[in-house]
This record gives structure tokens, C-alpha cells and sequence, in this order.
């Protein structure tokens, strides 16, 4: 058997190609642009494993992607794939509309064109879409928790290109009947994350010495996941998710920004002192445009249908993750410096 997975040369894709890989048998197709957040460096693990085929590819190329469906005959297909950082799409929304919204457009026409005309109607198929919680807008200190009800309200060019291909993706189930599901998460951290997104950044800066920037009055609030309950919470909903259903993915895990940078200075004070408190290079910067306050996840649907909750408790999780990322210095050089590209001339099984 055969699972597709689209941009699992990013952070959570690629965490979740190799937990898949290092529990199940089933082929990988891995299908990614590899564009700056795409790093197979992240994968070379599996260099020379014939379980993992990596295709650099775009999802909005429908020609290719059908060409791949057709050759692979997938049984699922796991769209990762997407522009994720809010700031860059401040800047510039162009690639996130193209991407999350035109590419997922494409990627559900040739998923569809599979599923009806090349597989028997017996056949188990599923597309499962993995999203945001940043859909559903931002909440005020005393509102509840987004539930699969919520409205969306999206602020962010990026989470309007999220919310977007989510409508997408509910529309090509209701409509043609394609057998999809929906995952809207949390914040996740932990290994492979590129150094642009909060955690990796502070602890990346803090080691080079460099000012810590938090935003606004660093009392924004996001539920953090480590990114391996992110993956386990995937697989079961793959295997055990409703058709047609969407699951909130969360950590129970609130925290005000200042708080989780607070936590990594006192980690790296631990762990590799620097004469004074790294604390010290905390600076307030002009917040982010239409900065969301809060996030919070209810996560009880995929616990009461699917029993899925979190394991990695936040205390220890970013403990893990600090270690990872001292013991990975030159990962950060690499794909800081652009360097990782290298990582293309590896012998990857049948790249495309
Ligand atoms: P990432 O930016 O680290 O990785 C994205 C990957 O997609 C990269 O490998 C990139 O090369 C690839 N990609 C980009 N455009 C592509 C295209 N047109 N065709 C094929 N591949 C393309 O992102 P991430 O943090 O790993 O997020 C993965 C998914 O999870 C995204 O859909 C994101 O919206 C969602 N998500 C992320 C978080 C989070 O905290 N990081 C939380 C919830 C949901
Ligand atoms: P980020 O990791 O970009 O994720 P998202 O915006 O998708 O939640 O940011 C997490 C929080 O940290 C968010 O409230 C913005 C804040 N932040 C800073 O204060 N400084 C920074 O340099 C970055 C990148 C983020």
C-alpha cells in the first residue's frame, strides 16, 4: 500500500514522513516544491530507503500530480502542503494565495479524477487535509475555545488562504462526494521547525547572542502542540475519522508569548550559560498588523470519537526541542544560509 504526502520536505511533513516511516511499510510518495521551507536534509535519514520516493513538485501542477496518482495508486492522499508563515504573508500574499488556495484547488481536481475514474468504487480512498486553527480567528481572555462549530474568521492574508482551501475541500466532498477530512491545529514546535517561526527563532537568536523580538506586549496567546502528537493526531483520523468530518487538534497548552520565551532562556541558562541571563535579550518590537490575541483549541471530538489526546507534556517538549536544536547547529546554518540545497544531489529512490 501507498500513502502521497504533499510538502513532507517542510517541518511537520517531514516529522510525520519519518514517524510514518519508522512504524508502517507503506511506500511514501512524497510530493514537495521544496521552496525555503523545504528541506530534504530533514530526510536524509531515509536516504537509500526504497520505502521513500521524493517527486519535487508543485500541487497546483495537476498534469504532474495526476501522472503521479496514476502511477502510485495512492490509498490516501495527505495534503501538508502550503505557505505557513503570517509574517511573510503580511508581506507578500501572492505565494499563499497561489499555493493554499490555486494549488489546493488543483490538487483536489486531480485527486478527484483519480478517485472516480481509476480506482473501484469498493476501494478505500481518502484526502486528508491538514489546516489551522488560525481559521477561526482570534478570541478574547475569557471567550471559549474554537470548536469544530466555530465560525471562521479569518484575520491573516495567510489564514484566509488557509480558510479558503478548507471551503475548497468541504466543497469537493458535498458536491462530488470525495472522501475528505479536515484537521485544524495548534501551534506546533519541536524539531525540523524553520528558524522564522517563534521558537525556533528565539532559540536560534538567543544562541547567536542576537535581540529576541516579541511582538506587541508579548501577552498574545497560542496553544502549543509538540509536532509529534500533531502527527499521531493525523494518522488517527486517517484511520478512524468520520468522512466528510473536520478535527480540532490542540495541546491543552495555552501560553502568553513572553512566557514561552521566558521558558527557553531559563532552558538555555541550564544548558549553556552565557555569562547573563539570556533574558536579557528579550525586546519588545512594533507588533504584527492584525495580530491575533488569542488561540485556543477544544479538542474534545477527536478525543471522544477517536480517543486521540496529546502525550508530550509542553515542560518536556520544549526541553526536547532546545536539546535538538544544540545538537543540531549546523541543520540551522544549513537552511538559514540557504546551503540545504545541497541535500538535492542526495540518491533519493526514484526522484523526480
Ligand atoms: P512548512 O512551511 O514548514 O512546510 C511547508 C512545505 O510545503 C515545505 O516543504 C514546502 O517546500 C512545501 N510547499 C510549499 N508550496 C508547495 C507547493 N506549491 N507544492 C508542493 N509543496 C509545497 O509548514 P509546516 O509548519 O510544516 O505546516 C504544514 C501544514 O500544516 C501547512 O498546511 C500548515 O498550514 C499546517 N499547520 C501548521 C501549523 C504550525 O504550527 N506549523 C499548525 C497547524 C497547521
Ligand atoms: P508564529 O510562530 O509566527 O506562529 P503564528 O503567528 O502562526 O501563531 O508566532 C507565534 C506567536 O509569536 C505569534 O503571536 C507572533 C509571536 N512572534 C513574536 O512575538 N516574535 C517573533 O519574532 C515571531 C516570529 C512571532
Amino acid at each position: 500500500m501507498t500513502v502521497l504526502v504533499t510538502g513532507g520536505a517542510g517541518f511537520i511533513g517531514s516529522n510525520f514522513v519519518l514517524d510514518w516511516l519508522a512504524q508502517s511499510d507503506e511506500l511514501v510518495v512524497n510530493v514537495d516544491k521544496l521552496t525555503y521551507a523545504g528541506n530534504l536534509g530533514n530526510l536524509a535519514s531515509l536516504k537509500g530507503d526504497a520505502r521513500h520516493i521524493v517527486v519535487q513538485g508543485d500541487i497546483g501542477d495537476q498534469a504532474a500530480v495526476e501522472r503521479l496518482l496514476a502511477e502510485h495508486r495512492p490509498r490516501a492522499v495527505i495534503n501538508f502542503a502550503a505557505e505557513s508563515h503570517v509574517d511573510r504573508s503580511i508581506h507578500g500574499a501572492g505565494d499563499f494565495i497561489q499555493t493554499n488556495v490555486v494549488g489546493t484547488f488543483h490538487l483536489l481536481q486531480a485527486v478527484l479524477g483519480y478517485w472516480r475514474d481509476t480506482l473501484q468504487r469498493d476501494q478505500e480512498f481518502r484526502f486528508l487535509h491538514v489546516s489551522t486553527d488560525e481559521v477561526y480567528g482570534s478570541l478574547g481572555a475569557d471567550d471559549p475555545a474554537f470548536s469544530e462549530t466555530t465560525q471562521y474568521a479569518p484575520n491573516s492574508p495567510y489564514s484566509a488562504s488557509k480558510a479558503a482551501s478548507d471551503h475548497l475541500v468541504r466543497a469537493w466532498h458535498h458536491t462530488y462526494g470525495l472522501p475528505v477530512l479536515t484537521t485544524n491545529c495548534s501551534n506546533n514546535y519541536g524539531p525540523l521547525q524553520f528558524p522564522e517561526k517563534l521558537i525556533p527563532l528565539m532559540i536560534s537568536n538567543a544562541l547567536e547572542g542576537k535581540a529576541l523580538p516579541v511582538y506587541g506586549d508579548g501577552r498574545n496567546v497560542r496553544d502549543w502542540l509538540y509536532v509529534t502528537d500533531h502527527c499521531s493526531a493525523i494518522r488517527t483520523v486517517l484511520e478512524r475519522g468520520r468522512v466528510g468530518e473536520v478535527y480540532n487538534v490542540g495541546g491543552n497548552s495555552e501560553k502568553q508569548n513572553i512566557e514561552v520565551v521566558k521558558t527557553l532562556c531559563a532552558i538555555l541558562d541550564e544548558l549553556v550559560p552565557a555569562g547573563r541571563p539570556h533574558e536579557k535579550l528579550v525586546t519588545y518590537v512594533t507588533d504584527r498588523p492584525g495580530h491575533d490575541r488569542r488561540y485556543a483549541i477544544d479538542a474534545t471530538k477527536i478525543e471522544r470519537e477517536l480517543g486521540w489526546t496529546p502525550s508530550v507534556a509542553f515542560a518536556d517538549g520544549i526541553r526536547k526541542t532546545v536539546r535538538w536544536y544544540l545538537d543540531n547547529a549546523e541543520w540551522v546554518r544549513e537552511v538559514k544560509s540557504g546551503e540545504y540545497r545541497k541535500w538535492l544531489d542526495l540518491n533519493y529512490q526514484g526522484r523526480g
